[in-house]
């Protein structure tokens, strides 16, 4: 069996980092190359192979893909939900051009894999909002949830016309302690846990009944790593997976935390993203990744609590 040599693309970031960890621990650190445009995040900092490479630099990526031997990309550079919003141009080129690249590489040096994740941004307040079924009517309101559309289509396109063996999924919010998150909507589900340790309090940016799907990062690893490591035959949906684990809201996970700090207090004070979150989904169906290749979630609320206010006490 030929040796898998990995590229991942954007490793700095709230999933890059735990993802490099988990790909390094499976197949080698020598053979799992990290790049970011950033300096190395302190994880992964004198750990494994870093490269300071620019996601929509083409010319460098081929060298280095050449150069390295690399066999499968994970491409997770992006700006996200929030920041997308300031500057959408900018967003729609960065997440466009950084995939299409990418893409066209893969074929042209004939990776075996490419992994290139989506969101639940691709629904908007047309979508059921409660179970969103994988196919469903999909006309997302941000240009990050019109960008990732946009790349599933492009991904299938890719399966489709030159056989690469692209693969997706459609993250809900991440919470994670070991990284920070990036500018998303999802964000102040990290937030709270850090202010509830430092201040016992904290001001949620959503209103207290904002329900969306969540997951925790263990999960979203060990999933995105199952679906990669799945037989091809298996994956049956070449736009990306919707995979769901939780779902709650600003004053559930305020009484989550209350379980193990009584005195924390949260109040609420609604900013622009509340407009985003209101455009989501409330919860996700995602039996197609259950049957297909067998995903389950292994956090609910009340574990993923126990455990993220255990790590980041320290
Ligand atoms: N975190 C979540 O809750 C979530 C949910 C759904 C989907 N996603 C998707 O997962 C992927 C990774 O998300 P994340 O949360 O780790 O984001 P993040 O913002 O934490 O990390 C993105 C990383 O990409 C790097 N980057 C940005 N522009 C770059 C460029 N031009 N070249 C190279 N690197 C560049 C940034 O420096 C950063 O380290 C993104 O595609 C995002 O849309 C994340």
């Amino acid at each position: 069996m030929k040796q898998e040599k990995v590229l991942i693309m954007g490793a700095g970031g709230q999933i890059g980092v735990e993802l490099t960890m988990a790909l390094r621990a499976l197949y080698g650190e020598a053979n799992v190359i990290a790049s970011d445009i950033r300096e190395a995040h302190p994880l992964l900092a004198g750990k494994g192979p870093y490269v300071l490479l620019n996601a929509m630099d083409a010319n460098a990526t081929l060298e280095l893909v050449k150069k390295e031997g690399i066999t499968q990309i994970y491409l997770l550079a992006a700006l996200l939900s929030a920041t997308g919003e300031k500057d959408p141009k900018r967003a729609w080129d960065i997440n466009m051009q950084s995939l299409l690249q990418v893409l066209d590489i893969a074929v042209q040096e004939k990776l075996t894999k490419v992994y290139w994740p989506s969101s639940i941004a691709v629904f908007g307040t047309t979508t059921p909002k409660q179970d969103t079924p994988q196919k469903t009517i999909v006309e997302p309101r941000t240009v990050y949830g019109i960008s990732k559309y946009a790349g599933e289509l492009w991904c299938q396109y890719y399966y489709q016309r030159w056989g690469l063996d692209v693969r997706s999924i459609r993250y809900p919010g991440l919470i994670s302690w070991k990284s920070e998150p990036g500018g998303g909507t999802t964000d102040y589900a990290v937030e709270i846990y850090h202010e509830a340790l430092k201040h016992s309090k904290y001001t949620s940016f959503l209103s207290a009944d904002t329900y969306l799907p969540m997951m925790y990062m263990d999960d979203a690893i060990r999933g995105t790593i199952e679906l990669m490591e799945a037989p091809a035959e298996k994956i049956k949906s070449r736009v990306a997976y919707n995979l769901s684990a939780m779902s709650f809201s600003p004053k559930e996970i305020a009484a989550s935390i209350q379980q193990h700090i009584p005195s924390f207090e949260i109040s609420y004070a609604p900013d622009f993203r509340q407009q985003i979150a209101d455009g989501w989904p409330q919860s996700i169906d995602d039996s197609a990744a259950r049957a297909d290749w067998g995903w389950q979630h292994h956090f609910d609320l009340d574990k993923m609590t126990a455990d993220m206010l255990h790590h980041l006490k320290g």
